[in-house]
């Protein structure tokens, strides 16, 4: 926070501190939590110039940024953000998870896009910073996380379509509940109509433009009955992902994790294999996966739909899909119930994220 006397940070500049009103502590009922928006006292960020040097970290009063009509971000869609969660755990203490992973993902993004990536020490030490200033936010543990959203703005002024030539970097944090329905199977829709991300673009970018051309398509699914959409390659043929997280499926005791160069390298996703196949010995096919193989159709149909499906992310976290409808007809995997496979699965991701499990791969950081 700036002490007084000190001289203000560009980011400093760029926010109206205050400007946004906290929800009150007390109001929080934790048992109710879901994925809306609750806006907690502190955000932090800081701003890089044409050069890309970002100054030091500043953490401030919740408020509003002020952007120019110009901003890159507001008129091509420059911009791009990450998604991790800070866990109580049994011990009381507060941990991150896979801070590495995310700031790798952010500069390989910022990379893309043409914004200037922060260093993962400026990445970790606002993370870190933001958290410990809202830490009543955290969520007990059992009733959900603080969800801390870093954002990459290109917030300087360009009229012709190209690198605006300022970034701001900012992190703010909230608690959240289910994304989904927690440990509860869910139904999806297979999408046939729109494609998520075109075959050699941007989809593997956590780029803000992504988002918005599913909220259409998805809408409608919701409105259908469904959790969500799971999306199609551009041939319609193998799974991409569903609109905010990775897809997986069980059979034969195998995982098979649908890869594809347009969608999202999920850190979930990473982990869930990781944990599958050196803490479970479970064997991991990592591949592009086609949709016959998920629903038992055309050289599949002997074998028969997939013993479990689920999709994973950060928000997501594992969430068990009970079934699907492609073209009008319903198929349902397993009994219906969450599986073995998929239970232990998140056994292990949960426990590590809440030291319940020991932390055999350095993923957790104890802030608090
Ligand atoms: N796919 C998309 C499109 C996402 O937005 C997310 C969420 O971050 C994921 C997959 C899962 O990624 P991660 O596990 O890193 O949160
Ligand atoms: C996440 O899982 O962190 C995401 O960003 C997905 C979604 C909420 C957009």
């Amino acid at each position: 926070m700036s002490s007084p006397g000190k001289q203000s940070s560009r980011f400093e500049s760029i926010v109206i501190p205050g400007s946004l009103e906290p929800t009150p502590l007390e109001s929080i009922v934790w048992e109710k939590l879901g994925f809306s928006v609750t806006v907690t006292p502190f955000m932090g960020g800081s701003v890089a110039g044409e050069d890309g040097v970002y100054e030091a970290p500043t953490v401030v009063s919740a408020g509003v940024l002020r952007m120019p009509p110009q901003a890159g971000a507001l008129n091509y869609g420059q911009a791009l953000f990450e998604g991790m969660k800070a866990r109580r755990g049994v011990d009381g203490r507060i941990r991150l998870f896979r801070v590495s992973a995310n700031a790798a993902r952010m500069a390989s993004g910022a990379d893309r896009l043409m914004l200037a990536p922060p260093t993962e020490d400026l990445f970790r030490k606002t993370v870190v910073d933001v958290v410990r200033a809202n830490v009543d936010y955290v969520p007990p543990l059992g009733k959900g996380a603080l969800y801390i959203r870093p954002l990459l703005v290109g917030s300087g002024m360009t009229l012709a379509p190209a690198a605006c030539g300022e970034t701001t970097f900012v992190v703010y944090v909230q608690p959240v509940g289910s994304y989904f329905k927690g440990l509860t199977c869910i139904g999806v829709k297979v999408e046939d109509e729109h494609q998520r991300a075109a075959a050699r673009g941007t989809g593997w970018v956590k780029a803000a433009g992504n988002y918005a051309p599913c909220f259409q398509p998805t809408k409608k699914a919701k409105a259908d009955g469904f959790a969500d959409l799971l999306f199609l390659d551009h041939e319609g043929k193998r799974v991409e992902e569903v609109g905010s997280a990775n897809f997986a499926m069980v059979k034969g005791g195998a995982l098979y994790v649908a890869d594809s160069p347009s969608i999202l390298k999920g850190i979930t996703r990473d982990s869930v294999m990781r944990v599958a196949r050196e803490r479970l010995g479970v064997d991991v096919v990592f591949a592009p996966l086609e949709l016959a193989r998920v629903l038992g159709t055309g050289d599949y149909a002997a074998a028969g739909p997939a013993d479990e499906a689920f999709c994973m992310g950060t928000a997501a976290v594992i969430s068990p899909i009970g079934s699907m409808r492609w073209k009008g007809k319903d198929y349902s995997f397993g009994s219906g119930a969450v599986g073995p496979v998929t239970t232990r699965i998140y056994d292990e991701l949960d426990g590590i994220q809440t030291g319940r499990l020991p932390d055999s791969f350095g993923w957790t950081e104890v802030v608090s």
